[in-house]
């Protein structure tokens, strides 16, 4: 026996502990111990049955996801596992899976081979390998629609999303929920159903449903994937082989399921959702930044500014529990943020997201208050006021004055520079840029931008901080617009260039919706308000290079008064609820503009579409890397997909570009720049692993990654 599962008894049952700290995972050497225990408890007479159970805080919480990038073809690990699984379900002893914490894909798995499954009341069961662009390896396609129908196998494979001990009782996925002990609870069912004939879940067909139920819960299924997990290919496998259960005897679906995951093994969605689970873990790692920095404890927080922003902060601090002060200079717009808050919170409860109880306690975490009085006491202010470099200064030095020393003082600004921000106080190494997304409350980024005199406690306190609020903080050197709105720029500058020399605005938005965007980039622009960069621009205008060609269509409808969806029109025109519909008075108004500025308009395809917008944000991201003001390529790809609606699926916009190839990017960025001018010179870095033949990932790597 491996000394990762252990065998003992009580009272004529076999007991057999998974202990694989720290979530018990399949790793090789597991699978073997228990298949060696059934061997021992098969010839001993005195063991009536058999309690499977996970040592430590869980059961098996899945597999080891280092593995799936090893996996090679014929050793996969569904393979593996399928012959174990059998073994249980044909043990002549019954077999009774005891489950704590989670049994999460593997484990859920093997949970279902067994002939009982008895659970804590807090145990949660998943297949959640659609998150990693899989499906279940080890029949858990064929077991789950057993147990719990087919409808919602269907449901469990293609969301991912778990279920608790309650509605697993109810499915029948457990046969009994234990009160207290578990491994006692679990013992004690063994003890009543010892000597009685154990049901194997592969021979169990009365949940299988009949052909024409089932067709239509998989053409429902199938049509509610297109929609909502567009483009993706683990989705529409798991349905594929749910119905394989449906359709075929039980080894027969095993293969088929074993084909289908292999399918998706080998897929580049899954390779780039992997890449994107380990890139989560590895952007809260800060080189100069050791793991043991002190972290200074928020019990209370600050926010100034209760516009759009400043409400969200607050909302995402009420909702971690955190109490937070949200200052206003006005009456009027201090009631008018707390009745959005208010708004806010009361949709939520009608969507049944939480009770009306939980939206008062966060409520009652917000006070409202025109004045400075209670900043002294707090550990955090985020500063949210209007973007104007005067205006923020006059804040941090009033934010100076009122609070308390350590006191960490955050702006959400999204453009200004973070050092000059911080040189209005006498501590600018309390100083740092927080910058959230809208809706701050559900948009899971936050940029820290780390200022040159910004302490490590404070980085270190504010990538924690990001946690607690259940979001994903990523650090970004101070340069305008960070990382995320720096490459946005040229991004966006090339979907108005294509729509000025031909490419509809509809045509634009739908090349990158296809690519997976979850919105186009014009859309987009619509959505924030075209306003906001216009206004941008006219401030910065002076700093324009002369004779490098501007975008100049978006400009030209703010002056009409179409600032997007707030003024019911911009690339689009919307309706009173805000649905847009294309517009064909824009689409004349741009010809016109376009001939008087002498541009020629010509035939534009999608993949020139995707490619100029796409290597637009490639390019700006190998520069921001090459001039350090991220920390690696994968922090530029977490941005993009949690802030910027990059499908998770491509796994970034660096990471696209290296399974794209870097040669061919930058032979396209080159064609780009001989057509273009000198907007499009390609980033040196890019030109140097181009050449070098490697990819972003192997230059972090190199730089010290580890993912
Ligand atoms: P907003 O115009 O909705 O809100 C700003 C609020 O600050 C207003 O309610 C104003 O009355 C208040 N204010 C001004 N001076 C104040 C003072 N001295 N004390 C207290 N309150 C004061 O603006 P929004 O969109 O919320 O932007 C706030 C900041 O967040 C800006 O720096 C902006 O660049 C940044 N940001 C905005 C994003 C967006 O999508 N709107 C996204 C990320 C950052």
């Amino acid at each position: 026996m491996t000394d990762l599962v252990q065998l003992t008894s009580d009272n004529g049952i076999a007991v057999i502990t998974i202990n694989n700290p720290p979530v018990n995972a399949l790793s090789p050497g597991v699978p073997e111990g228990i298949s060696e225990a059934l061997d021992r408890i098969a010839h001993d007479d005195a063991l009536k049955a058999t309690v499977l159970i996970g040592g430590g805080r869980t059961f098996v919480a899945g597999a080891d996801i280092k593995e799936f990038g090893k996996m090679t073809s014929g050793k996969t690990r569904g393979a593996g596992l399928l012959p174990l699984l059998l073994k249980i379900e044909d043990s002549a002893k019954p077999v009774i899976v005891a489950i704590h914490g989670t049994a999460f894909g593997g484990g859920m798995e093997l949970a279902m081979a067994g002939h009982y499954r008895v659970a804590a009341a807090t145990a949660q069961f998943g297949q959640p390998e659609v998150k990693l662009g899989l499906i279940p390896g080890a029949a858990g396609t064929q077991r789950l629609p057993r147990l719990a129908g087919v409808m919602k196998a269907v449901e469990m494979c293609v969301s991912g999303n778990p279920v608790n001990a309650e509605e697993a009782l109810k499915l029948g996925i457990v046969n009994r929920i234990v009160e207290g002990d578990l491994l006692a609870g679990a013992i004690a069912f063994a003890l009543e159903v010892a000597g009685k004939p154990a049901p194997k879940t592969r021979e169990r067909d009365e949940k299988l449903g009949n052909a024409t139920e089932n067709a239509l819960i998989f053409s429902a299924a199938r049509e509610t994937t297109a929609k909502k997990q567009r483009g993706l290919l683990a989705p529409v496998r798991a349905i594929d082989a749910v119905e394989a259960a449906t359709k075929m005897p039980f080894e027969d679906g095993c293969k088929a399921e074993q084909k289908l995951f292999i399918g998706c093994l080998f897929s580049e969605q899954s390779k780039s959702l992997i890449h994107v689970f380990f890139s989560e873990r590895e952007v809260a790692k800060i080189p100069d930044i050791p793991r043991q920095t002190n972290v200074i404890p928020i019990h209370s927080a600050a926010v100034v500014g209760a516009g759009t922003m400043g409400g969200g902060i607050a909302m995402a601090l009420a909702n971690a529990g955190i109490p937070v002060v949200l200052k206003e200079t006005d009456q009027a717009v201090l009631d008018r943020g707390i009745a959005t808050i208010r708004s806010n919170y009361a949709n939520s409860v009608k969507r049944g997201r939480f009770s009306p109880q939980v939206a008062e306690e966060r409520l009652k975490r917000i006070t409202p208050t025109l004045t400075y009085d209670d900043f002294s006491d707090v550990d955090l202010v985020i500063e949210a006021v209007f973007e104007g470099m005067a205006l923020k200064k006059e804040v941090f030095k009033d934010l100076d004055r009122v609070s308390k020393p350590g006191a960490i003082l955050a702006s959400n600004t999204s453009t200004l520079n973070i050092d000059e921000i911080a040189s209005a106080t006498s501590r600018p190494d309390s100083v740092i840029g927080t910058h959230f997304f809208s809706p701050a409350n559900v948009m899971r980024l936050v940029e820290i931008v780390r200022g040159k005199a910004s302490s490590k406690e404070v980085v270190a306190t504010c990538m924690q901080l990001a946690k607690t609020l259940g979001k994903v903080g990523v650090l970004v050197g101070n340069c305008r617009g960070f990382v995320g709105n720096r490459m946005f720029g040229p991004y966006r500058r090339e979907a108005q260039f294509l729509v000025e020399e031909g490419a509809g605005v509809e045509a634009v938005d739908q090349a990158l919706s296809d690519f997976g965007m979850a919105m186009g980039p014009l859309a987009t622009g619509d959505l924030a308000g075209l306003d906001v960069g216009w206004r941008i621009r006219k401030e910065y205008r002076h700093l324009e290079v002369p004779g490098v060609r501007q975008p100049f269509v978006e400009d030209r409808l703010c002056e009409l008064g179409r600032y997007g969806q707030k003024t019911g029109a911009g690339w689009y025109k919307y309706d009173d609820q805000r649905r847009a519909a294309p517009d064909p008075a824009v689409g004349e108004l741009i010809r016109k503009w376009v001939d008087e500025a002498g541009i020629g308009q010509r035939e534009i395809s999608p993949t020139e579409i995707t490619d100029r917008c796409l290597y637009a944000l490639v390019n700006e991201g190998a520069r921001i890397l090459e001039e350090g003001f991220a920390l690696r390529a994968c922090d530029i790809d977490i941005i993009y997909i949690n802030g910027y609606g990059f499908p998770a699926h491509r796994g970034g916009p660096m990471w696209y570009a290296d399974t794209v190839g870097l040669k061919r990017v930058y032979d396209r960025i080159s064609e780009f720049h001989r057509q273009h001018g000198e907007i499009w010179q390609p980033a040196p870095l890019l030109k140097q692993l181009a050449e070098q033949g490697k990819t972003f990932a192997e230059f972090g790597r190199e730089q010290g990654a580890t993912a």
